[in-house]
């Protein structure tokens, strides 16, 4: 039996339509709801139970619109709550973002791996756990990206003062011969253009977990037969805790390639 309920994807703003666009291209048959908070955007330095406490909200709304299968398509939200979200909804299967520190561990050859991500992503346990695991004989240097997720908010990913701000923040790990920097929030992969400009003449590769997401969430639906009838016309929707504008925006930005 086909399950055509949607999958709800949810991120602190419009970072997720990162994963967003993964899994559709992943699964067409899926209609997705896609919740970019905007209201309290961005999480990255706020206290960890406040963002425990947005998160909970967020997956409470997901889960109301009848949503079959949630992604914390948020970093930051993943760190701080995954654990109390899935014993909180326990019927509701939840994939959260895992830190791309492993495939950039087993692939490194120079082996020095930057990771990118924002502050309280860099704190939590689940980065530090896996960087422990798999950093071993790797020197695996951490920095914030301070000023991405503003970059991207207001769509100001393709200027200079972009380039300029995500060179400032790689230049520490290219010096030290990364050859492998993990994109360890969803905002950032809108930033790929700059970062290949700021990058440029350096063999670095820059490493999305997003597609792995996609992946994981197709074995979920198989796992537990909620996949939708194949061949369906999916159907869309975009929902904020801003305001009308705010959606939007969401919704163009989506389309955007
Ligand atoms: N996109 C989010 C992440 O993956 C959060 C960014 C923010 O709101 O600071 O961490």
């Amino acid at each position: 039996m086909a399950d055509n309920r949607p999958i709800g994807i949810y991120d602190s703003g419009m970072g997720g339509l990162t994963v967003w666009r993964e899994v559709r291209r992943a699964l067409p048959a899926e209609s997705l709801v896609y919740l970019g908070d905007g209201k309290n955007c961005p999480y990255g330095s706020r206290p960890r139970a406040e963002v425990g406490r947005l998160a909970d909200e967020a997956v409470g709304r997901l889960s109301a619109l009848g949503c079959k299968l949630v992604v914390v398509a948020c970093n930051t939200a993943t760190a701080a709550a995954i654990d109390a979200l899935r014993s909180k909804y326990a019927d509701l299967p939840i994939v959260g973002m895992e830190p791309a520190v492993k495939p950039a561990c087993l692939t490194t050859r120079s082996r020095v791996v930057g990771v990118l991500a924002t502050e309280r992503s860099l704190d939590g346990d689940l980065f530090r756990r896996t960087a422990a695991r798999y950093g071993r004989d790797i020197e695996v240097l951490t920095v914030p990206g301070r000023g991405f997720v503003e970059l991207v908010e207001n769509d100001r990913e393709h200027t200079p003062e972009a380039v300029a701000c995500v060179g400032a923040a790689i230049r520490g790990m290219l010096e030290r011969g990364a050859d492998r920097i993990v994109l360890g929030c969803t905002h950032y992969p809108f930033l790929l253009d700059a970062l290949r400009k700021a990058a440029a003449g350096c063999d670095v590769t820059f490493v999305d977990p997003s597609p792995a997401v996609a992946r994981r969430v197709a074995e979920l639906l198989d796992r537990f037969g909620l996949r939708a009838e194949a061949g369906r016309v999916p159907h869309y929707a975009f929902e904020t805790f801003a305001d009308e504008a705010y959606r939007l925006r969401l919704e163009r930005k989506a389309w955007q390639e």
